[in-house]
Formats: structure tokens, sequence, C-alpha cells
């Protein structure tokens, strides 16, 4: 089909098949989604460590180019979280193979055990064309399982990387015991952590002549098929080819990646009993249920910095929430400022990997010093953000919105955020400004109605009685990521790990309104059941209020299933409050140096320690209260009486 956007129409010129079309009436954008994904199905939960940064290269030379990637990171002190490896690792491109010389089993055995040991993780490409080659046992099972795509009679041949193919074909019921067992059958020898779905629209490096005795392959309409009006059947399995029940190419062909992904999520679960990690090229409705999603081949510059933001929002929109671009760009030679800008905006993707293509040079974060430094900082803040991440996941899996959102989901009424595609939103509140041009070091940022609080900073804030564009410094190692009043944030530490991170105190960042109550969730489990919030109550939801009253602020939680926290031994030991008005409330007071006191509280509030900064320049007062020991498994009243 094509489809033409005019402004203020969409046309569908499609070519065959049923068009069904659904109204979901909201009210909110929120609800609008919310109705969408109870539709097509809510994203699939994604495991704890896949919100951890991942590196990828097409073009790593054999393990040791690995290892040395993985030791880099360690030494330049960057989180390095998952290790990817592309199609260099099969022999002569072939699914289920491993290079023999290069990447030998044993080799590969160290390897992942040693990420391992050290909380890491690892995923492996595979691509859909097996190659036709009768000392393959893969090939020949699939040819005894009868499960590949036909034409004219016999299984139809396409060219990918090995060379000739067969796809499998994943509307055939059987293909779930062949692609299952397949993957069960390499896990065994590797214990890769998850797997990443490439070329699956379904791509093919040749274009078959078309079926005379058809008109499929050479529709009276010519769809534009590319850049220039190819055919219908332009390098992808031709439209006469069939699947499983006479379903022909031409009626399913947009399906592929989504029954790819299904079948290989199921194959997965049943495999490792845990919730699976999947990343596929290709999506379609309800591919969110079963997959993460890259933006596919982009490019090195600078425009394709600034299209990722409008791409990840898209996704999002489309059910498909846990969803990222190749930071420091695919193809083409980035460069250091580019790389450096594109890992402060990379950072806050839901799905955060660099890759790029064999022909460009290196571009892993510590290659250049700025970049590295500068990704030590971004990736800080995310590694400190991942309790809320993994929370915006559970949103995303139980009600559909999605983690990385445009403004006017959290801002509606407002109508100018509905323009804006430069800037994000990561859930209701945290508000990311990136640089997306060369040689700029101001942002010109839209700030919707509130206060607003620098993540990296939060004396600095800007205060915006109606929305408003300000100009914002943005250093060359800088990046701008504001909390919004109204939203409190359960963060945890920095660390090298997810899982490192996982074992450090909270601290909550509650930034008070005055206009309404404030408020934040925070979502724990283990990181990897299948059964999210399932009757196991191997998990716990805490909700945080926060509130100004007369002269007190006050903070409380409402806890279901705290026992797994309490089991974790989870603490929050440090709040902080933003946004207190200095003078609105505490008419003319000069507050430096007066008494804060915890009026009310627990036992183990006793010996905290009560601290408010004000820079005279800032309408606001921040009040800090450190060494606390709540367990954040138990609900808490924390009042502050500002005197
Ligand atoms: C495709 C993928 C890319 C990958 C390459 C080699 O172009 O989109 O990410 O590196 O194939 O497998």
């Amino acid at each position: 089909m094509d489809i033409v956007y005019g402004g203020d129409r969409i046309t569908y010129k499609v070519i065959g098949g049923v068009f069904d079309l659904y109204f979901f009436s909201g009210s909110s954008p929120e609800l609008v989604l919310e109705q969408y994904t109870e539709l097509i199905g809510r994203p699939a939960p994604m495991p704890y460590w896949s919100f951890g940064f991942h590196q990828c290269r097409w073009g790593y030379k054999n393990v040791s180019d690995l290892e040395g990637v993985v030791d880099n990171y360690a030494k330049a002190g960057i989180p390095l979280e998952v290790m990817w490896t592309d199609i260099d690792y099969m022999d002569a491109y072939k699914d289920f193979t491993l290079d023999p010389i290069n990447f030998p089993l044993d080799k590969m055995i160290s390897f992942v055990d040693a990420l391992h040991k050290n909380g890491q993780k690892y995923v492996l490409i595979l691509d859909p064309g097996i190659s036709v080659n009768k000392t393959d046992a893969t090939y020949v099972r699939g040819l005894k399982a009868d499960v590949y795509i036909k034409r004219n009679e016999v299984n139809y041949l396409g060219e990918v990387w090995p060379g000739p193919v067969y796809y499998p074909d994943f509307l055939n019921p059987r293909s779930q015991a062949f692609w299952g067992g397949e993957i069960k059958l390499f896990r065994d020898l590797l214990s890769f952590d998850g797997l990443w779905l490439d070329m699956n629209e379904l791509s093919n490096f040749i274009t078959s002549p078309p079926n005379p005795s058809s008109n499929l392959d050479n529709p009276p309409y010519k769809i534009n098929n590319g850049e220039v009006q190819q055919s219908i059947n332009y390098r992808t399995v031709p439209a006469t080819s069939l699947h499983f029940g006479n379903i022909t190419e031409y009626n399913a062909h947009n399906l592929y990646g989504l029954l790819e992904s299904k079948v290989t999520n199921k194959a997965l679960v049943d495999i490792t009993g845990k919730r699976p990690f999947i990343l596929s090229r290709s999506t379609f409705v309800s591919s969110g249920k079963y997959a993460s999603h890259w933006t596919g081949d982009n490019a090195a510059t600078w425009n394709d910095l600034a299209y990722s933001i409008p791409s990840i929002l898209n996704s999002g929109i489309f059910g498909i929430p846990m969803v990222g671009a190749d930071i420091c760009g695919f193809g083409g030679n980035t460069t250091e400022e580019l790389c450096r800008r594109w890992i402060q905006l990379g950072a806050f993707y839901p799905f955060a990997r660099d890759h790029s293509e064999k022909n460009s040079i290196r571009q892993e974060l510590y290659i250049w010093d700025s970049v590295a430094s500068s990704a030590r900082k971004v990736l800080g803040l995310r590694y400190s953000l991942l309790p809320y991440f993994y929370t915006l996941m559970y949103e995303a899996h139980t009600k559909g919105t999605p983690i990385a959102r445009p403004l006017f989901f959290s801002f509606p009424e407002d109508v100018t955020t509905y323009k804006i595609n430069s800037q994000f939103l990561v859930g209701k509140g945290v508000l990311v400004s990136p640089v997306l041009q060369s040689g700029a070091t101001t942002v010109n940022a839209y700030f919707p109605k509130g206060s607003w609080f620098d993540l990296f900073n939060v004396s600095n804030s800007v205060n915006a009685e109606s929305g408003k564009y300000v100009t914002l410094d943005a250093p060359s190692d800088h990046i701008n990521v504001h909390v919004g009043e109204g939203n409190i944030l359960a963060l945890q530490g920095e660390a090298m790990t997810t899982d490192a991170a996982r074992k450090t105190a909270f601290q909550l960042v509650v930034v008070i309104s005055s206009s309404r109550d404030s408020y934040g969730q925070v979502y724990l489990d283990d990181g990897e059941a299948l059964d999210i919030a399932g009757e196991n109550d191997q998990w716990t939801l805490v909700s945080f209020y926060g509130t100004l009253h007369n002269s007190s602020v006050i903070v409380t939680s409402k806890v279901t299933n705290g026992i797994f926290a309490l089991d974790q031994r989870w603490i929050i030991d440090n709040i902080i409050f933003l946004g207190i008005p200095k003078y609105q409330r505490f008419n003319g007071m000069d507050l430096a140096g007066n008494e804060l006191n915890i009026v009310k509280g627990t036992d183990s509030m006793r010996t905290a320690v009560v601290k408010s900064e004000s820079d005279s320049s800032s309408q606001f007062l921040n009040v800090q209260v450190s060494k606390l020991s709540l367990l954040i498994g138990e609900e808490f009243k924390l009042e502050i009486e500002i005197k």
C-alpha cells in the first residue's frame, strides 16, 4: 500500500486485502494508547538488564576483538551491560553456526562465561534466510520439516549474506518446532541472553522475475516501492510465493517480522523460562507484544541524529516502546562531536545501543576522550534512572503508555507541544532537550507550564508560568535533562552494571508543585521473571505522594506486596525536595539558617540530617534529608516543618 499524508488528510492506496479501520476515542493520549494496545496486545515486558548500555558493530574480527572492546569499556569506566555480535560470528554467514577460526566455540564459551561472571550479557544476530547447503544441519532439518516458503511448487530460492537461501515460513505451524529447535540446539552450545532478528522485511539480494501466470507479481497499480518506482517484488520474496495454507506472499508480506518475533519469543520462553529480549528490524501492528525495535540503518549524520527522535516516539505510539536508533550512526564515518552529541541523546532512548557498519571507522564510546567523559556523565544519569525506566516498562506493559513520549502526552492542553519533535519526555516528567546541530553550544528548548529542575544540577531551574522557549547552555559535554513539578522519581546509584546499580540505596526526588500533589511510582521485581506483577507476589509496587501543606512538606508511600522489597533490603537513604516556593508561601521570610525539623516520622528517621539550600537567584528552596534508612517495602510518612 501507499499511504499519503497531506496535512489535513490521509489517503490509503491499497492493492488488496480487507481494510479495517478502528477509532480510539481517548480522551487523553494515554487512554488512546491504552485502548489501542488492549486491541493489538500490550508491549512485552523487558528484562532489567536490557535498560543498560549495549555495544555492537558489524565487523568485529574475532573473539579477542570482542574481549578488547569489553576491556576497554571497563578501563574507561563506561558502563557496558551487553556485548553484541553481528553476522561476523557465523561460519560463512550460516545461522546457528560459529566461524571455527575467528569465533571458535571454546573461546566463545569462555568469553560469554566471563561476561556473565561480570554481570554482563551477550546478544547475537539471526537472519531468516537459511543457507542452501547440504552439509548444513539446520538446512537439512528445515527441508525434512518442510517449512520453507514455496513458489511454483518448490522452495523459493532467494539470496542473502550466505548466498542462496530458503526462508522459513513462520505462518507454518511446524516452524515453531523447527526454529525453536534450532535456537535450543544453539543455545545449548552457547548461553546467549537475547536475539537480534534482522533482514526480516523480508530482505532478498535478488529480484526474481514475475510469474506470467498471475498478476500478483505485476499488479496494475504500482506502489511506490523504494525511491524509484520498483516492482512489487523488488529485493524481496515475490508476491506469488506461497505460505502455509496457500496464503500468498502478496497477502502476508508485511507479517513476516511479526511472525518471526512471535515464534522466537515463544522459543526463548520455552528454553529459558525467563523474560526474552528480542530485537526486530521489521515490525507490524502487535510486534511490541513480542519484541523490541531499532530504527534500522541510519547514517552517521546530524540529520539522522535529529530524525531519531520522531522515529522512537512513533514506535512508542505504535505499541513498541522498547526502541532506539543506532547511537553515533550506522552508515558512514561518525565524528567525535556527532558521536558525543549522539550518546548524550541516546542515553535517554529506551533502548540504548551503539552500532556501526563494517566499512566505517570504529565508534565505541571510549575511542575519543571527550565522548568517553560525556558517556560517563550521561550513562551515569541513565543508570540512576534505571528504576524509573523499568517502572515505565511496567507501565507500558500494563497500560500501553510509551516509555519515551512526545511532550503532548503530558501537556495535551498546550497546543505548542503538538509540533515538537526535537525534545521528548521520558515517562511523564523527565524532559530531554538535546543538541541536534553541529557547533551548537546552546539549545532553544520548549518548557510547558511549570517549574523544571536540571537533573545534573538541581539548583538550576526553569520556571515557566506559561509554556515558553528558553535558550539553555549546552556546552559540548552537556545535555539538558529536566524533571518537572508534580513528579517523584525513585533513583538508585550509578554503577558499571545494572546488577550492581540495583544493590545501591534509593534516593527520592520529590518535585513539589504549587497546584497539585506530586506523584511517582516504582515497580520492583527480579528483573527477568516471565510474569509481571504475577500471582507469586515476587514483586513490589510503591506509590509516592508529596504535598506542600501550610509550612510543611510531606511525603508518604503506599506499598503493594512489600515483602519482596523487604527481602531485598532495599532502602531509601536520601530524599530531596525541589520546588518549595521560597517567598510565596513563606511570605518574605529569609530561610537561610532557619531550622528544619522532621516533625513526624518513624524511628528510622531519627538519625536523619536535614539541610536546606537555596541560591539567592532562585525562587525555590531545596531541602535534602539524608542518612535515612527507610525500607522501601514499608509504608512511611515523612513531614518536614519549615519554620
Ligand atoms: C543490516 C542491519 C545492520 C547489520 C547488517 C549486517 O544492514 O540492519 O544492523 O549490521 O545488516 O548484519
